[in-house]
C-alpha cells in the first residue's frame, strides 16, 4: 500500500469515527412527541389486579366520587374536568395524564389496578401517590367508580 493511500485511509477512519461519536452524543431522553403512554402496558404490579372495590356502585357513591375528582382530589387539574387528560396542569407533562374517556383503557384495567396507581402513583411520571395523603383509601375507591363512567358521560 502506498503511503498516500494509507494516509487517506487514516483520514477516512478518523472522520467516520468523529461523525459516529457525534451521533451517539444525543439527548438521553427518548425523543418523540409528548403524549399519553401506551395503554396496553400496565402501571401496577400484577397482584394489584385482584384488589376488589369495597363499595357497590350507587348514585350516591358516584356523586361522592365525582366531588372528590373535581375538588379536593385535584384530579381534574391534570386529567381534565371531563377526563380527557387535558387539564391545564397536564398539558405540558410528558407522559401526558391518562385520558379516562377511552373505553379500551377501562377494558384493560381492573378496579384494583386503578386504585393501586392512586395509592402508589406511577413511578417516573407526575402521577404521584394521592392516597392516603390527599384523599382517603375509601375516597380513592369511590373515584375509581366515577372514572369508569367518564367514557359515557356527556362532555362539558
Ligand atoms: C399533576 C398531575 C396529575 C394529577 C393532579 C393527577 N394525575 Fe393521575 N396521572 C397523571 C399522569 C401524568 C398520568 C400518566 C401516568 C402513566 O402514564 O404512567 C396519570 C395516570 C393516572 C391513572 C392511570 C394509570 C394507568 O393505569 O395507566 C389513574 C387511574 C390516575 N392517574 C388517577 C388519578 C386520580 C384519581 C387523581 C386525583 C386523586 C389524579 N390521577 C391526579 C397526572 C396527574
Amino acid at each position: 500500500m502506498s503511503r498516500a493511500v494509507f494516509q487517506l485511509l487514516v483520514v477516512f477512519v478518523v472522520f467516520s469515527a468523529t461523525i459516529y461519536l457525534l451521533l451517539m452524543v444525543g439527548p438521553d431522553e427518548p425523543v418523540g412527541p409528548p403524549g399519553e403512554r401506551d395503554i396496553t402496558i400496565p402501571r401496577a404490579p400484577s397482584e394489584a389486579k385482584n384488589l376488589t372495590n369495597p363499595f357497590p356502585i350507587s348514585d350516591e357513591v358516584l356523586l361522592e366520587g365525582e366531588r372528590i375528582y373535581q375538588s379536593k382530589g385535584t384530579c381534574f387539574t391534570c386529567h381534565g374536568a371531563s377526563g380527557r387528560g387535558d387539564g391545564p396542569a397536564g398539558l405540558e407533562l410528558n407522559p401526558r395524564p391518562r385520558n379516562f374517556t377511552t373505553p379500551r383503557f377501562h377494558e384493560l384495567r381492573t378496579d384494583g389496578e386503578l386504585f393501586w396507581v392512586i395509592r402508589n402513583g406511577s413511578p417516573g411520571t407526575r402521577m404521584f401517590s394521592y392516597s392516603p395523603s390527599i384523599i382517603t383509601e375509601d375516597d380513592a375507591w369511590k373515584v375509581v367508580h366515577y372514572l369508569r363512567t367518564l367514557p359515557t358521560r356527556r362532555r362539558t
